[in-house]
């Protein structure tokens, strides 16, 4: 391990990195986030994100979603605004148009929450990769469609942050190895493709490691096997989009939020233990455990 420099994430560390909010902010200079999630059958993936952001407090919340659960995504998440973009069931390529128009004033992205496998959206994902200045972060089916075409990566090519946050099946998908593999060499994997691909990796699990591509690893030492349940890293993506788009560095916005949704989840342990509390209440009990440690 010549070389890597790993932290344990303590309250102290964490505390520095939240922003810092004045009396006369407004939702304008809470920022504004673009949330691309969401096919038929998995708006419930779109919906979590969405609150993970909005209990992590942007200012602006948009989501683009396919038109064909526009409607359901809508009424569930009414603090949102929703953008239905073309596709029945998956966002097709015309999406793009969609995202560009809603680029302008966004602060950061995030794509992939449920948005099922679709080799359409692989050209608009390398759309987002190469026309984005902003920060983006990828999850999910965003990580899956890299894993297929990985020359995507190389669109990236400096244009701006990037933040991916694979649990260990993703990344072995995209490492082209077997979860053995990751999970038996997770920190020096995780660094090297996070100096390889330029990019901030959150590669999950019970201590998840966040990896800078400075060369730098974080361990994270909240949460517990309650938030082995579905939705929960849906509710992780959102927070870390929320953080980004309050102007936190992406680093720093990724550490904080995977500290963040374990502290939450360990609050809610004390109530029920290891099990039976929802990747919703996980997002809820966020601005409760931001608040702890201001
Ligand atoms: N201790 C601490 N944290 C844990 C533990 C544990 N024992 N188990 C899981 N976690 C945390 C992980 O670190 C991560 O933050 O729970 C979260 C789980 O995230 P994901 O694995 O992405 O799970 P989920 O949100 O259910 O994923 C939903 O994403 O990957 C796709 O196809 C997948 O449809 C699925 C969707
Ligand atoms: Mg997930």
């Amino acid at each position: 391990d010549e070389g890597i420099s790993a932290f344990v994430l303590t309250d102290d560390d964490v505390r520095k990195m939240l922003p810092i909010r004045t009396l006369k902010g407004h939702k304008g200079t809470h920022g504004k986030g673009i949330l691309v999630a969401g096919s038929k059958g998995m708006s419930g993936a779109a919906v979590l994100a969405g609150r993970g952001a909005l209990r992590s407090g942007i200012g602006l919340l948009q989501i683009v979603t396919p038109q064909g659960i526009a409607q359901e995504v809508d009424t569930a998440i009414t603090e949102a605004t929703i953008w239905s973009a073309p596709g029945d069931d998956f966002l097709n390529e015309e999406a793009w148009s969609v995202i560009l128009k809603q680029s302008e004033k966004a602060q950061a992205f995030a794509v992939g929450p449920g948005l099922g496998q679709n080799l359409e959206f692989t050209l608009v994902l390398g759309d987002i990769l190469s026309s984005l200045s902003c920060p983006v972060v990828l999850d999910a089916d965003a990580l899956n469609q890299l894993a297929i075409e990985p020359d995507l990566l190389g669109l990236r090519n400096g244009q701006g942050p990037l933040i991916l946050t694979p649990h260990p099946g993703e990344m072995a998908r995209l490492c082209e190895c077997s979860v053995e593999d990751v999970e038996s060499n997770r920190l020096d994997l995780a660094v090297a493709k996070a100096v390889e691909w330029e990019a901030v990796v959150v590669l999950k699990g019970s201590v998840t490691i966040i990896a800078s591509p400075d060369g730098r690893a974080f361990f994270n030492p909240t949460g517990n096997p309650g938030l082995g349940t579905g939705g929960t890293g849906d509710v992780l993506t959102g927070s870390i989009l929320a953080w980004l788009a309050q102007g936190v560095a992406p680093l720093e916005a990724a550490c904080l939020g995977v500290y963040l949704h374990g502290k939450s989840a360990d609050l809610l342990a004390g109530e029920y233990g290891w099990s039976g509390f929802t990747a919703s209440e996980v997002a809820d009990k966020l601005p409760k455990v931001r608040r702890e440690l201001e």
